[in-house]
């Protein structure tokens, strides 16, 4: 896989698929990190004589315009931030776009608008896609993939385009994504420890599963390790729990004793009678949970064994928080685990996926990681284990 910097691009126009699918109220976006994140590479294009068709999507419109999901907030942000103007050219990708595009001069940007309004976008099978891929293609001399949160899709932004494309290559943010999250982790420093949190096993047994024999020790926290400890027979009274998972978490469990991962359960918990509750309730263990009361974040006991285990770890990978941190009352675990993560030195630190990054925005610790993914659904296929779509088209692409 090439990365941008590889190719010659001066006078030429380069055709960016980025992921700038930003939270966006009242046409006000509320976090543009994403964006902030693909603007080395349209720098560097632009520095070294190149000019840039961005495309991307934003939620999900099914193939209509939706005027509420036009990128125009983001083609106006995106301007800001490069301090030049980037004018969006609206509706589906026809006529007007591709004059748009045939007519840009080195050093300016233009932005497509939402790549979604298009049905061939996310077609399911190449016929559904037609040739939507060829025509994005066509916009311009070279294909740079710098979306990674859309990586494990396979849209025809992300999978067509390299088919027809005259060069391809990697921005740098997804090459990085590539580093870390497959390079680095192939032969890490030991410990190496995986702190999995958050609602949801469902979402989480294919990590696990691969991480299985990998890792020395696995950190189980947020809500799906109540399916983990109702597997063990504990009560967890009006918890969150997903009794159709309890088999998968008894196998896990099962697998890691006899595949030499250690896995560490929560032993206490902060508890309240609905989740919508501002205070901590009371403190239990999980032999004691009440059967009128809901665990919301892990308790004192289990933060000093989670940190206990974080201390030795050379390597770390988490994804998920370990309860609910949006209330204050319920983040001290959560929190405890980011500090705890971020105080290492020298030890490689990747964080990923839902909410995590949150979490280590609160305390304002984004430095102190190693690497911060710009992926969710992407960053869990990534340490599922796949060789992600969008990493398979950029190869084949190449050959
Ligand atoms: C994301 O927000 O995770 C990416 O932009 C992918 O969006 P999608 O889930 O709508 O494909």
């Amino acid at each position: 896989m090439l990365c941008i910097d590889e190719l010659p691009i001066s006078g030429k126009k380069l055709l960016f698929r980025v992921d700038f699918n930003v939270p966006i109220e009242d046409g006000v976006i509320t976090d543009d990190h994403r964006i902030r994140a693909a603007l080395p590479s349209i720098r560097y294009a632009l520095d070294n004589g190149a000019s840039v068709i961005l495309c991307a999507h934003l939620g999900k419109p099914k193939g209509k315009v939706v005027p509420e999901l036009s990128l125009g907030p983001v083609a106006n942000r995106t301007g800001e931030l490069l301090g030049l103007g980037v004018a969006l050219i609206p509706g589906r990708i026809g006529d007007q776009a591709v004059k748009a595009c045939a007519d840009l001069q080195p050093g300016r940007v233009i932005m497509l608008d939402n790549l979604r309004f298009n049905p061939e976008e996310t077609g399911k099978t190449p016929e559904e896609r037609g040739n939507f891929g060829k025509l994005l293609a066509s916009l311009a001399d070279v294909y740079v993939n710098d979306a990674f949160g859309v990586a494990h899709r396979e849209n025809a932004s992300v999978v067509d385009v390299p088919k027809h494309a005259k060069v391809c290559c990697a921005g740098f943010l997804l090459q990085r994504e590539y580093d870390y999250l497959g390079d680095a982790l192939k032969a890490p420093k030991r410990p190496y420890v995986c702190v999995s949190g958050g609602a949801k096993v469902s979402t989480k047994l294919g990590i696990l599963n691969n991480l299985l024999g990998k890792v020395d020790d696995i950190i189980i926290g947020g809500a799906m390790a109540n399916t983990f400890l109702m597997a063990q027979g504990y009560n967890m009274g009006q918890s969150l729990v997903e009794p159709d998972l309890v088999d998968a978490a008894s196998e896990i469990m099962r697998k890691a004793e006899s595949m030499g991962s250690v896995l560490h359960l929560p032993v206490d918990f902060l508890y309240a009678k609905t989740p919508k509750a501002k205070q901590v309730e009371g403190v239990c263990t999980a032999k004691t949970v009440p059967t009128d009361a809901l665990v919301l974040d892990i308790g004192p006991e289990t933060i000093t064994n989670f940190v206990s285990v974080l201390k030795l770890a050379k390597t770390v990978v988490w994804n998920g928080p370990m309860g609910l941190f949006e209330t204050t009352a319920f983040a001290k675990g959560s929190l405890a685990v980011c500090k705890a993560i971020a105080g290492l030195d020298d030890s490689l630190t990747i964080v990923g996926g839902g909410d995590t990054d949150a979490v280590v925005n609160l305390l304002n610790m984004a430095d102190k990681f190693s690497f911060i993914s710009t992926g969710g659904g992407s960053f869990l296929e990534f340490l599922e284990g796949k060789e992600l779509p969008a990493f398979t088209a950029l190869k084949e692409c190449m050959k």
